[in-house]
C-alpha cells in the first residue's frame, strides 16, 4: 500500500511539474510568432493544463494517503519545518493553478489579449513554487 501510494506521488509529480517544464518551453518556442497566430497555438498548447491539474490532484490525494498511512503526527514531527513549509506552499500552488484555469477559460471564452498575456507569468510562477515544493520535501524527508 505504501510503496503504491509513493509511486502515484512520482507519477503525480511528472505529470504536474512535468507541464510547466513543457508550457514553458511552448512559450518560449512560440516567442517569434504573429500575435494572433502565437494565441492560437497558446489556447491549443494550453489543453496540457490537465495533465497539470490532474498530476496535482494526484500528488494531494497519495500524499494525504501516506500521511495518513504512517500516521499524520509522526509525519509532521519527521518531515519538521520543512514539511510545514512544503504544505504551505502546496496550497500556493493550488491558488496558483486556480487562477490560471480560470484565466484560460476567460481568454478562451472572450479572446482577450490581455488575459492571454497573464498565462505565461502564472506559468512560471507555477512552475518556480513546484520546484521549491520538491526541493523542501527532500530537505523534510531526508
Ligand atoms: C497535500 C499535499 C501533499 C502531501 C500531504 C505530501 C506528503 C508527502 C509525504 C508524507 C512524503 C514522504 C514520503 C515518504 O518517503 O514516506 C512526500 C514525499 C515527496 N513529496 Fe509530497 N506531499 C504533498 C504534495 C506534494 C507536491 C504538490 C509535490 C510536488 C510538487 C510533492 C513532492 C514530493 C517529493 C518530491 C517527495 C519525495 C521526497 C523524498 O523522498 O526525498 N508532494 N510527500
Amino acid at each position: 500500500m505504501y510503496e503504491t501510494l509513493k509511486i502515484l506521488h512520482f507519477i503525480g509529480l511528472a505529470l504536474g511539474l512535468g507541464t510547466s517544464f513543457a508550457m514553458f518551453t511552448l512559450t518560449l518556442a512560440t516567442k517569434d510568432l504573429e500575435g494572433p497566430e502565437r494565441a492560437k497555438f497558446m489556447m491549443r498548447a494550453s489543453a496540457l493544463s490537465k495533465n497539470g491539474s490532474f498530476g496535482l490532484l494526484l500528488l494531494i490525494l497519495s500524499g494525504l494517503g501516506i500521511a495518513f498511512y504512517r500516521g499524520f503526527a509522526n509525519v509532521m514531527s519527521w518531515g519538521g519545518g520543512a514539511f510545514h513549509a512544503k504544505l504551505t506552499l502546496v496550497v500556493v500552488l493550488c491558488g496558483l493553478v486556480g487562477v490560471m484555469q480560470a484565466t484560460m477559460k476567460k481568454a478562451r471564452k472572450t479572446g482577450d489579449p490581455k488575459l492571454m498575456a497573464r498565462l505565461p507569468l502564472l506559468g512560471r510562477l507555477g512552475m518556480l513554487t513546484s520546484v521549491m515544493i520538491v526541493v523542501l520535501a527532500v530537505v523534510a524527508f531526508k
